[in-house]
């Protein structure tokens, strides 16, 4: 039996959690409720108590009626924590890392997947603050349930009004349900940009910001993997339960990559990795001289094609950015690097590629099937990727 830790925090739509719990119940889900001070002025621990049937707690320092050391034991006996709803102020101490309370404490010392369902008025939504706060939840790999749009407990109409009953109950469904198929898998993902230096204050790079590795590796956690992150420079944070190996230039990420490969089922090469490096590199900051400088450069090695040449059993996954001819191209790239998918985006259009929080991409197979995937978030397509992963691990010998 899977069990649900739902958390409830304090706003008008504290009463709606009450039929997510019922849901979950009704699905044959072990359901345990935690309540922050402000959501027992909405809803009664005692409704929850009878709806779940077990314990709820409020006080962080009551005397423990189930487990003790309660936040960590709810913690480490969670399969998931739900958050719904969360308030804006509840968003903002998660963010901040502030554990005052009993929901908050407990998520931070979860592995577990964490959802998160805010609900506000709209206005207070839309504050760049709360906005802030929760792009900074989801690169730290929590998922989040968009609020709906219509009509608000205050009168005002908008967007803020907590997700359907039946969507949250239907994530959290999915989450648990995919939660194990990458389970018992040793899974790479690569991501970032790679460096090369032309003196020590300047290299050659490009704008990647690691969203999408990081979204992948999050992802397969989710789902039961062990992975291990390869991470040119970001900016992100890294994802709790994953092992991350920081990285500079390419071949600093090849030497990762190469010692961590053979332990691999599946390596995903999300990284935009740089092909050139100066072919010396100045020990002191280069004066300016003559009008113009010329810069030689060499190849990189192809990490990716090294790894195609070694594969053996596993499962290969790279990425191609184009800015033309998006799937030709990406096609002779699965040939030429040996790979089994390839996570193909035009990194010219609006809402894909660098820097973005979604993407628009295509998947395509080695048989050259594709599918097509729309502009979505890039935890999403992270989860599209790894459906089609996990229906190649199926073929393979575990
Ligand atoms: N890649 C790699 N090592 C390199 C270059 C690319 O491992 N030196 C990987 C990337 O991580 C990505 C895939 O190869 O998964 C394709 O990268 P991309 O930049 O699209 O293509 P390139 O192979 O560099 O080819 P080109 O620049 O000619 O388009």
């Amino acid at each position: 039996m899977k069990r649900v830790i739902v958390g409830i925090t304090g706003g008008i739509a504290s009463y709606k959690a009450a039929e997510v719990v019922r849901g979950l119940c009704t699905k044959g889900i072990e359901v345990h409720v935690l309540m922050t001070e402000a959501a027992t002025r909405f809803i009664t621990p005692l409704t929850l108590q009878t709806l779940s049937g077990n314990p709820v707690v409020v006080d962080m320092f009551a005397e423990p009626r189930l487990w003790n050391v309660q936040h960590v034991a709810y913690a480490k006996k969670a399969d998931l924590i739900l958050v719904a709803p969360a308030t804006a102020s509840f968003i903002g101490r998660l963010t901040a890392g502030i554990a005052d309370d009993m929901v908050s404490a407990t998520i931070l010392a979860t592995t577990a997947p964490v959802v998160i369902a805010p609900a506000m008025n709209s206005q207070m939504y839309r504050h760049p603050a709360v906005q802030a706060n929760l792009n900074r939840l989801r690169e730290m790999g929590y998922q989040l349930i968009a609020p709906g749009v219509g009509e608000l407990a205050c009168g005002d109409r908008g967007e803020g009004r907590l997700a359907e009953v039946s969507q949250i109950i239907d994530q959290v469904l999915g989450h648990l349900l995919r939660k194990a198929d990458l389970a018992g898998k040793n899974l790479l993902v690569t991501a970032g940009p790679t460096r090369e230096y032309i003196d020590p204050v300047r290299f050659i790079s490009n704008p990647a910001s690691g969203k999408m590795g990081y979204a992948l590796a999050a992802a397969a956690r989710d789902r039961g993997a062990e992975v291990v992150l390869v991470s040119g420079p970001t900016a992100q944070l890294p994802p709790p339960g994953v092992k991350v190996s920081r990285v500079t230039t390419t071949a600093e990420m090849l030497a990762a990559v190469l010692e961590h490969f053979p332990a691999m089922d599946v390596v995903i090469k999300a990284a935009a990795v740089v092909d050139y490096r100066p072919q010396t590199r100045a020990s002191q900051k280069l004066k300016k001289g003559s009008e113009q400088y010329v810069l030689t450069l060499e190849r990189n090695p192809d990490i990716l094609k090294i790894l195609g040449e070694r594969k053996g059993d596993k499962i290969l996954v790279g990425f191609a950015a184009e800015t033309q001819d998006l799937i030709e191209n990406a096609r002779e790239k699965i040939k030429a690097k040996n790979l089994d998918l390839i996570v193909a985006n035009d990194v010219g259009q609006r809402g894909a590629g660098f820097g973005t929080d979604t993407n628009i991409a295509a998947i395509i197979h080695r048989d050259g099937t594709i599918k097509e995937i729309p502009l979505c978030s890039k935890q999403d397509l992270a989860h599209r990727i790894l459906d089609e992963v996990v229906v190649l691990t199926r073929g393979r010998k575990s």
